[in-house]
């Protein structure tokens, strides 16, 4: 790893594929990351360099300084309490948390709930502003698995494309937070290398915009 590189920690997965071309829209180079295989840590143009980690971790590497520059969605910003300070929004991974079950489903049931979910803290906040008590089971992955094997009454979870929830016979029973992609910054970061990371921000915002601007035509 360069000391000297601006270090972007950058979401894994969905996130990353949808920021890779902003990106690149943006100027930057990510032939690395699109030729990537198992490798974890990318050069790209001067003065960036990226390293590609699970969100969850993409917070705990900003907080300990070990990356400058965070690319994560800002379900997991809020479900980890994030203090990072937040340059942009990148209007892509753009979903939703809603709260789904089975058909069968009875919200208004008046029993306390079993809910499934990757965010216990926000399904906790939800659940505790409708003045309702729930056991939450805290799940890693394919939580539409829960209310489909008696695991959990329902799920918390985010929808994008509406697709697995579909394909898997479930409903949506209410609709919560909005989600996108979040640019943040550890501040001691912002301190030393203000030039490069204005900077990516000014590329950045360029390019979003020029995207819209090009939806709209
Ligand atoms: C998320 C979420 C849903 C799915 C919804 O999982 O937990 O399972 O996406 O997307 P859709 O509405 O477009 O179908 P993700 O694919 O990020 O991975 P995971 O289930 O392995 O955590």
């Amino acid at each position: 790893m360069n000391k000297n590189r601006i270090k972007i920690a950058l979401t894994k997965g969905r996130v990353e594929k949808q920021v890779v071309p902003l990106l690149e829209r943006a100027g930057i180079n990510c032939d690395q990351i699109r030729q990537k295989k198992r490798r974890l840590i990318f050069d790209s143009v001067q003065p960036y360099e990226f390293i590609l980690a699970k969100g969850p971790d993409v917070t705990t590497f900003l907080e300990r300084g070990a990356a400058d520059i965070g690319i994560v969605g800002s379900d997991i910003l809020v479900e980890h309490h994030s203090t990072q300070y937040e340059l942009l929004d990148l209007k892509t991974g753009q979903c939703q948390f809603v709260l789904a079950s089975t058909k069968d489903f009875d919200p208004d049931e008046p029993k306390r709930k079993i809910i499934g979910t990757k965010y216990p803290n926000i399904t906790k906040k939800y659940f505790d502003s409708l003045g309702q008590d729930v056991e939450i089971i805290k799940i890693e992955g394919s939580v539409e698995l829960a209310p489909l094997t008696g695991l959990a009454d329902a799920i918390v979870d985010i929808t994008e494309t509406g697709t697995t929830i579909k394909e898997n016979n479930l409903k949506i029973y209410n609709y919560l937070d909005k989600v996108s992609t979040r640019l943040v910054v550890n501040r001691m970061s912002l301190k030393q290398h203000p030039e490069e990371i204005y900077s990516l921000v000014d590329k950045l915002e360029g390019a979003i915009k020029n995207e819209n601007l090009s939806k709209e035509y």
